[in-house]
């Protein structure tokens, strides 16, 4: 049904897993697409009461947006790009059932950005989190300077969007990044006992937390749209271009501020 997802539901858990691991999850346009699809599934199926989303293996949980399909990337099809990701990453946001991002390895770039739609992040020891954009010459397209600085204060999502600094699990557990760190096999069991408490206790209520905290980010709208301009604008620039290339030939980029 799907290319890059599986799919599992069982006792109302519906595990969602990117199923590319050749490429550390890294999310192409198909499996955005399709994670648009799964979501609208999510929304429509009675039978399914909590979701997880996890990456298949033990390596990464998504790695980042493709960086495969950058070339051809110009400001206005890189800012629709951006528009793209931020409305299915909303979709998950604003889910009225639970969902959990089961973070296995590295959630980097856009990989990150979709634990960071997540309600809530249960994360393996060998987890690691990042936005790595600006060593691209790029800036995060799918939210991640709007939820980053809601969940870890404006100051460490200032030094970690500008650093590119990774972040092992302990310490996004110390920041609010990840609410749980277990070991990698006791990791999908934790994400379905909180499921399973959840699931416990009323699921309006729940679907009305869910969405009363998210209203009190509503007002960051004009944020979401600044971020779809600026990473159009970074998309038309020769650092861009460095950036990409220096990825695919393996090496550190030479920006020129251009
Ligand atoms: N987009 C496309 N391909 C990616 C990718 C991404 N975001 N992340 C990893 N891959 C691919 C690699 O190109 C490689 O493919 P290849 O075997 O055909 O060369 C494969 O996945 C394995 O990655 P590799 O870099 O060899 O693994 P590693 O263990 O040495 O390093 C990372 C892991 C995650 C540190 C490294 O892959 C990386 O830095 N990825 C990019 C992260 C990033 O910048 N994300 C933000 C994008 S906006």
């Amino acid at each position: 049904m799907y290319n890059n997802l599986l799919t599992h539901l069982e006792h109302g858990i519906f595990t969602v897993t990117i199923n590319r691991p050749e490429k550390h999850n890294a999310l192409n346009f198909e499996t955005l697409h399709e994670l648009d699809q799964v979501f609208n599934v999510i929304y429509e199926t009675e039978e399914i009461k909590g979701v997880i989303i996890t990456g298949k293996g033990e390596k990464a949980f998504a790695a980042g947006a493709d960086i495969s399909e950058f070339d051809g990337l110009n400001d206005i099809n890189g800012r629709k790009a951006s528009e793209r990701g931020q409305e299915i990453f909303d979709k998950i946001e604003n889910c009225f059932k639970p969902v959990i991002a089961a973070v296995n390895g590295y959630a980097l770039g856009g990989g990150c950005e979709l634990a960071l739609a997540c309600h809530i992040r249960v994360v393996s020891d060998n987890a690691s989190f990042g936005q790595p954009e600006v060593n691209l010459g790029l800036i995060p397209g799918y939210g991640g300077t709007q939820r980053m600085p809601q969940l870890i204060g404006k100051g460490r999502a200032m030094e970690l969007l500008m650093t590119a600094d990774y972040v092992n699990a302990n310490h996004a557990l110390q920041i609010g990044l990840a609410n749980h760190v277990v070991s990698i096999d006791n990791l999908i069991p934790q994400c379905k006992a909180i499921l399973e408490k959840i699931f416990t206790k009323a699921p309006l209520a729940i679907s009305m937390v869910i969405e009363a905290i998210n209203v009190c980010y509503d007002n960051q709208s004009d944020g979401y749209q600044a971020e779809a301009n600026y990473f159009g604008h970074c998309c038309d620039t020769s650092d861009f271009k460095e950036g990409v290339l220096a990825f695919k030939e393996k090496r550190k980029a030479d920006f020129s501020g251009k």
